[in-house]
């Protein structure tokens, strides 16, 4: 009897999130931290996900989870290793149907432009919503984090399994020229 009376005064006297059960809320909360509750982050070290492609972010999270992408730092693993499998569609769901982010000002976009069409890429990366369900948006995504994965792209500490060693010989650039693209993309609004 003291016994349960003493976890009862617990509970009553402790503090506000002594009540928290994370299974009353939704499994996106938990990236909200990071990505925002809406898909809009706060610093360019976390990607925006608000209305990009539903598939790309499951296939992401699998990549994660699976040890097949590996270039954040350890965040990301960490998080989906705790995300129950039949919540992936759902939160991807989420935050695949929410606004775009709004696209970030830039002094100087021509050059990024130009490259972006010299180098091809834009026959995949078409920034069109009938676009291939696997290739991601980059128009209107955190310059920051866009030269990032440029960088471990070329680096080679990120390569899609699907596409060995494509980005790396593409993006054989220099860091400025790297910046020139991620400033252009990051400028350009989502269709
Ligand atoms: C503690 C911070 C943190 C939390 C919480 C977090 N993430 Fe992330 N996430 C990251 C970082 C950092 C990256 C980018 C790593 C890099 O540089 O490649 C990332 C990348 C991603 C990407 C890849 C986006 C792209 O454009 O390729 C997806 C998808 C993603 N996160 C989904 C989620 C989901 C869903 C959750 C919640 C279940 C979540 N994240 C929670 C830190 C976090
Ligand atoms: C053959 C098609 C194809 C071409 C060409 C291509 N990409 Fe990609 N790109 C993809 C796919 C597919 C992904 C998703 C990779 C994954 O699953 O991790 C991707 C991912 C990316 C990402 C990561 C986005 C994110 O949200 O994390 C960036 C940045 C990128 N590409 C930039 C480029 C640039 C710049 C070029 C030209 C130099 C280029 N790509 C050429 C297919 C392509």
């Amino acid at each position: 009897m003291a016994v349960r009376l003493a976890g009862v005064l617990t509970i009553v006297a402790g503090p506000v999130f002594a009540d928290y059960d994370p299974s009353q809320y939704p499994a996106y909360e938990t990236c909200a931290l990071c990505h925002g509750l809406f898909g809009v982050s706060h610093t360019g070290k976390f990607p925006n996900l608000g209305g990009q492609k539903q598939a790309y972010i499951e296939a992401q999270i699998r990549a994660f989870r699976d040890g097949h992408r590996t270039n954040d730092g350890g965040q990301m693993v960490t998080i989906v290793t705790e995300l129950h499998p039949e919540d992936i569609p759902f939160v991807a769901e989420w935050f695949a149907s929410q606004d775009a982010p709004e696209p970030y000002a830039s002094d100087e976009t021509a050059s990024g432009e130009a490259q972006f069409s010299e180098l091809g890429c834009v026959t995949c990366h078409t920034n069109s919503s009938d676009g291939d369900p696997l290739v991601p948006y980059l128009t209107a995504q955190k310059p920051d984090y866009l030269a990032k994965q440029m960088i471990d792209f070329r680096d080679g500490a990120r390569d899609p399994r699907t596409l060995p060693g494509m980005h790396k010989d593409l993006l054989a650039i220099s860091d400025n020229e790297i910046t020139a693209l991620a400033n252009y993309l990051a400028a350009e609004a989502r269709p």
